[in-house]
């Protein structure tokens, strides 16, 4: 039968890939080990949804993914990071039109959110492209021809669940109903949440339409299936073959999964979706259909390739390797659909490392216990590369849960990161810098080269782990060359006689032990080791210059650690558990509060007053929740428009709006005057919309009048700012002004 022949070739074609691509994989890539330093991997994480923010749960991957990368960066390798927004798919379709935006638009609107997010985590891609893109549409239609021309593709009629109301098909989640085998109630069509088990819409009895509640009717629809029970064998054979390097874990699902059997997969949606619509739909089944997102968004992975190398992206997909980083709740897809498609389009096949879960406190991440954090809410506790550090700090290749315990992870933050790495680094360039200033020698003594041993050692060992992707055992092994190091400037005792040449030699040491740990923990942390490059006048540095032999000048060591206070732990608890404790004690504690209601704005636009010499008319961003407002200033004596424009300062949000010569203004804006000068509130770190208090003091919200505000008393001590002894900060940083004089007033 021509349908068995086709698929026999599609397989024998498989066969040879995977051989192709395995030979060219032995898992050892070190500078001895693999001459083939300039082979070509792309290295993908899955692409969000844009239909919401990243939070710390997905983060994992990206960090993962992009440590990996910047691993494979620094020992040589031609790595590229490509991901990509999933654009596609019914919940954008449906939220756009609550929202009342186009679906791209909707779509567009958190890609770049998400963009923003992966950024302030360090989260470097080599591109960052979107599914409903020219190139996308292009491949998607260009594969599905060629499922086609191999007869991979056939058309059945099935009954979907159509609701008259809505005007619309519903997905399986979009219906509501008994579960026909457990009989529990208010079940999505997709899953039962009491029973486990896994229904089709159709399946649900007494369904209701989760939009609008009516009894949706059943419909008879046309659909287009691809024959994915074709490749059961051959996706058996692949991921049980030991190249495939599948995790063990997953291989029991994979084989469990087979084992029951596939089914053909449907690919195609009725209408509305936003997605790519299927080419001759109408024609073929009398209606519009569309590519389900599933098919186009792994599609997407190459086409962001694509979009970053042109043509090139085949030396990659062809005859480089491919990396994905997945969770495990998208395996289904990753592990068969995917590599079906690809079979039968003749790329060879992907490496997959599936992670478990994150989750806080030993719990599923949740809002109403505050433990559900964005990337946004996280970064306003603490640093970008805690994190890192502790997720890395946690994670091998195991498909297991990673817990985010904040306790755990203040202990990490404080006592290893900082206690033990940051620690022996920062002492190290700090004495250096501070006694010396240049370093012509480096301690080689008996001592010296029997550590130097054991750490080239570590070394190996360290690169070892990076390629099998255990990252916790590359941080162990980091943590134990600090250690040596610690122990080492602690017994040198160098600080009782600095000047002799022995200590400086020691110190020399000391500072190229410093310099090859930024080199190993870079991937991992790369702002903290660029900082140790600026301090010893390099730039970067990559795997092959690990060694001994550095010398040279130093500069001073900025801070390299981020350490976790425990006022600000108190914070972040306290807000956490905040909400919970006055839900359930009926009673909110009294908070002293303070009058003026002052957050982070960025100044957008600024121009003339029209009636006023002296005031300015700006437009300022206060994010997300509380929006953009137009303030009157008068600042035009003290500032040009060009020095105000794009800055962020401290803004009084709750005044009563009034109009100042004809002009509405909604909020005020903070500066400190002496008369001579006049300073903005300084805000660097903080985000937008965000908080400042006078120390443990909460803002009100209630509305307030000038008069009221010109009654409160702030004062410049120090350059900080003070209301009776309390100080002025966000939950990173203090805010700060500069140029006036101590005892000034803020207004
Ligand atoms: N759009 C799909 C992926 C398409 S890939 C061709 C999708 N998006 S997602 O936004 O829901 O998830 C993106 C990734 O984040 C997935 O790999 C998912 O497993 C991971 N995670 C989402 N929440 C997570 C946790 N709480 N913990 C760990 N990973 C999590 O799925
Ligand atoms: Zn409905």
């Amino acid at each position: 039968m021509v349908k068995e022949k086709v698929n026999e070739n599609v397989n024998e074609n498989v066969k040879e890939k995977i051989i192709e691509v395995n030979g060219k994989s032995n898992g050892k890539v070190s500078k001895k080990s693999n001459g083939k330093a300039n082979e070509k991997v792309i290295v993908t994480a899955a692409l969000p949804y844009a239909n919401g923010n990243i939070h710390i749960g997905h983060l994992l991957e990206y960090v993962q993914a992009d440590v990996y990368t910047r691993f494979l960066k620094s020992i040589g390798k031609d790595a590229l990071f490509v991901c990509a927004s999933d654009m596609h798919g019914t919940p954008i379709e449906m939220n756009a039109k609550k929202a009342g935006i186009e679906p791209k638009k909707f779509a567009a609107k958190f890609m770049k959110e998400h963009q923003e997010d992966f950024a302030s985590y360090l989260i470097e891609f080599d591109n960052y492209y979107h599914t409903d893109s020219k190139e996308n549409k292009e491949l998607v239609e260009f594969i599905y021809s060629e499922l086609k021309k191999k007869d991979l593709i056939y058309t059945k009629k099935m009954n979907v669940i159509y609701c008259k109301s809505c005007q619309r098909s519903l997905p399986d989640r979009f219906v509501k109903g008994t579960c026909p085998h457990c009989t529990t109630a208010d079940q999505y069509g997709d899953i039962c949440e009491s029973c486990g088990i896994t229904l089709k819409g159709t399946d649900l009895v007494n369904p209701k339409c989760s939009l609008c509640g009516e009894s949706p009717t059943q419909k008879e629809s046309e659909h287009y299936f691809f024959k994915l029970k074709s490749f059961s064998k051959s996706l058996e054979k692949w991921f049980n073959t030991k190249e495939s390097l599948v995790q063990p874990e997953m291989k029991n699902w994979l084989n469990n999964w087979i084992k029951n059997g596939l089914d053909d997969w449907c690919i195609s949606r009725d209408e509305p979706y936003y997605g790519f619509e299927i080419p001759d739909s109408k024609k073929e089944t009398g209606e519009k259909k569309y590519f389900y997102v599933w098919l186009d968004a792994p599609i997407g992975y190459i086409s962001s390739t694509k979009n970053l190398v042109g043509n090139k992206w085949k030396d990659y997909w062809h005859h480089g390797h491919i990396q994905h980083f997945i969770g495990k709740d998208i395996a289904y897809f990753h592990f068969l659909f995917w590599p079906a498609v690809l079979m039968a389009v003749d790329i060879p096949l992907p490496k997959l490392t599936v992670h478990g879960w994150v989750t806080v406190n030993g719990k599923k991440m949740s809002k109403s216990r505050g433990t559900f954090f964005t990337a946004k809410d996280f970064l306003q506790d603490y640093s970008a590369e805690s994190l890192r550090f502790y997720y890395m700090h946690g994670l091998d290749k195991k498909i297991v849960d990673l817990d985010l315990n904040l306790d755990d992870f203040k202990a990490v933050t404080n006592n290893v990161l900082m206690g033990n790495l940051g620690n022996f680094c920062y002492r190290t360039l700090t004495f250096a810098e501070k006694n010396y200033g240049k370093i012509d020698d480096i301690a080689d003594g008996k001592e010296e080269k029997a550590l130097v041993k054991k750490i080239e050692k570590l070394f190996f060992d360290i690169e070892k782990s990076y390629l099998k992707q255990d990252f916790k055992a590359v941080i162990k092994n980091i943590l134990i060359i600090s250690d040596f190091g610690n122990a080492y400037f602690q017994k040198s005792e160098v600080w009782k006689d600095k000047d002799s040449s022995v200590s400086k030699a020691a110190v020399g040491f000391c500072l190229n032990l410093a310099r090859n740990l930024s080199i190993l923990i870079s991937p991992v942390l790369p702002e903290f080791s660029e900082k140790v490059w600026k301090s010893l006048s390099l730039k970067k540095l990559i795997w092959k210059d690990l060694g001994f032999t550095w010398k040279g000048k130093l500069k001073k060591v900025e801070k390299l650690v981020e350490k976790i206070e425990a006022a600000k732990e108190g914070e972040s608890a306290g807000a956490a558990k905040s909400s919970g404790t006055v839900e359930s004690s009926g009673a909110a504690k009294t908070v002293e509060k303070f009058p003026l209601q002052m957050v982070v704005g960025q100044i957008k636009e600024v121009e003339n007053h029209p009636n006023a010499d002296s005031l300015y008319l700006m437009k300022v961003d206060f994010g997300k929740k509380i929006g953009f407002k137009q303030v009157v200033a008068g600042l035009k004596k003290w500032f040009k428009i060009t020095g105000l424009i794009s800055k962020k300062a401290v803004f009084c949000v709750n005044m009563k709006p009034a109009k100042l010569r004809g002009e509405l203004s909604e909020a005020m804006i903070f500066a400190a005057d002496d008369h001579e000068n006049v300073s903005l509130l300084h805000v660097k770190k903080t985000k937008i919309g965000n908080a400042v208090n006078f120390s443990g003091l909460e803002n009100s919200e209630k509305e307030v009048t000038f008069d009221d505000f010109l009654k409160i008393k702030m004062l410049v001590k120090n350059d900080n700012i003070y209301f009776g002894d309390k100080k002025l900060s966000s939950k990173i940083e203090d805010i700060v002004v500069a140029g006036v004089k101590e005892g000034s007033r803020v207004h």
